[in-house]
């Protein structure tokens, strides 16, 4: 089968290669064998080629967290799913690959009819952009919250959930073709980044104070978006963007009271009970086969263009996800 590899940290582009793998041996009692249909490159995986990331695999290694794959055979044990399901691939597992044998019990089975590329993206920016909603602070509708790099896949799943929630956004991006864009697709208000944004910010809310910012640039956009909060409002950073410490100024910090923190989404998973867990996923589950939550696809590529779908992730104003498909 075609797998993608890296055998050292570096350059992306340079680093990563398709080569020839042995099939998954034997199948356990307990596992799947899957055909991975659809698997996208996030920026986290970008982060783990480079070796930056929070947490990294022992090389060599195969790149890629979420995807969506069909069962080709399962376990002489395995009750839950069956041959031809069409199932959520476990977070974390290396999916840049064609096959992956995985433990029955960590696959969630998704309806047959709903457009795969999507579902390929739903474990980890749709939860990411649940939680920010949900657990950092809490928010009821009429709420205001502020987002950076609003046209990325987390950025478009926010707008989308906090609209169910009656909750209003403020999306920041950095260029004014994406102000209809978002707007049409449920965008409270769109503004351009850029020095006076905290007052653009004011004016687009009429003044409404706003107590969560959702930062994933770091730098100088933090800074940016600590002057839009209100006092004793909070920034949740989850992301770095722009590759630079995030910034507040001691102002925001010590006189406006400002708190500035992190969020991680593979923290909720090794922290947040099975319950939780089923029940965040059962919901995005459904709105994503229902069309609620959609995100812009740009290109798809086979594993053995590695190179070129890597190149075509990391490049600026791109207009929506790059994903690895199985070949047809
Ligand atoms: N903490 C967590 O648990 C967690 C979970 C999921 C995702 N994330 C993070 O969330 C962020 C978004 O991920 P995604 O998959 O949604 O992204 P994506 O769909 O691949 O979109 C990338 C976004 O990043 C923007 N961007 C890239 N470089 C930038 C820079 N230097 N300055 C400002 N904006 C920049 C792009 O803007 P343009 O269109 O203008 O180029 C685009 O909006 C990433 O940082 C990712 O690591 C974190």
């Amino acid at each position: 089968m075609h797998a993608v590899q890296f055998k050292s940290f570096g350059s992306p582009t340079e680093v990563a290669e398709c080569v020839e793998l042995a099939d998954p041996g034997p199948l356990a009692a307990d596992q799947a064998l899957l055909a991975v249909e659809a698997t996208p490159i996030n920026p986290s995986d970008v982060l783990t080629l480079t070796g930056q990331y929070g947490t990294l695999p022992r090389l060599p290694a195969t790149p890629g967290n979420e995807g969506v794959g069909r069962v080709l055979a399962v376990g002489s044990d395995v009750k839950n799913v069956r041959v031809g399901d069409v199932v959520l691939l476990p977070v974390g597992t290396g999916t840049w690959r064609e096959k992956i044998a995985a433990p029955a019990a960590r696959l969630i089975p998704l309806p047959t009819s709903a457009d795969k590329l999507q579902l390929a993206m739903l474990a980890i920016n749709p939860p990411t952009a649940y939680l920010l909603l949900r657990d950092v602070v809490e928010l009821k509708p009429g709420d205001w919250v502020v987002q950076n790099a609003a046209n990325s896949g987390v950025g478009s799943y926010l707008i989308a959930l906090a609209k169910l929630r009656g909750i209003r956004t403020v999306n920041v991006v950095r260029r004014e073709s994406l102000v209809e864009p978002l707007r049409a697709a449920g965008a409270d208000a769109v503004v351009v980044d850029g020095d006076d944004l905290a007052k653009r910010v004011a004016q687009a809310t009429a003044k409404a104070p706003i107590r969560l910012a959702i930062d994933a640039i770091g730098g100088e956009s933090t800074m940016r978006l600590a002057q839009c909060v209100a006092p004793g409002g909070t920034i949740a950073n989850y992301g770095a963007l722009s590759g630079q410490a995030c910034r507040v100024a001691p102002q925001d910090l010590i006189f406006r009271q400002v708190t500035l923190r992190g969020f991680w989404l593979t923290k909720w998973f090794t922290s947040a009970t099975p319950a939780d867990q089923q029940a965040v996923f059962g919901e995005l589950v459904k709105l994503m086969v229902d069309g609620t939550l959609r995100t812009r696809i740009e290109a798809t590529y086979p594993f053995a263009k590695i190179k070129e779908a890597l190149a075509h992730a990391m490049r600026p104003g791109r207009d929506g996800k790059i994903l690895l498909v199985a070949a047809t």
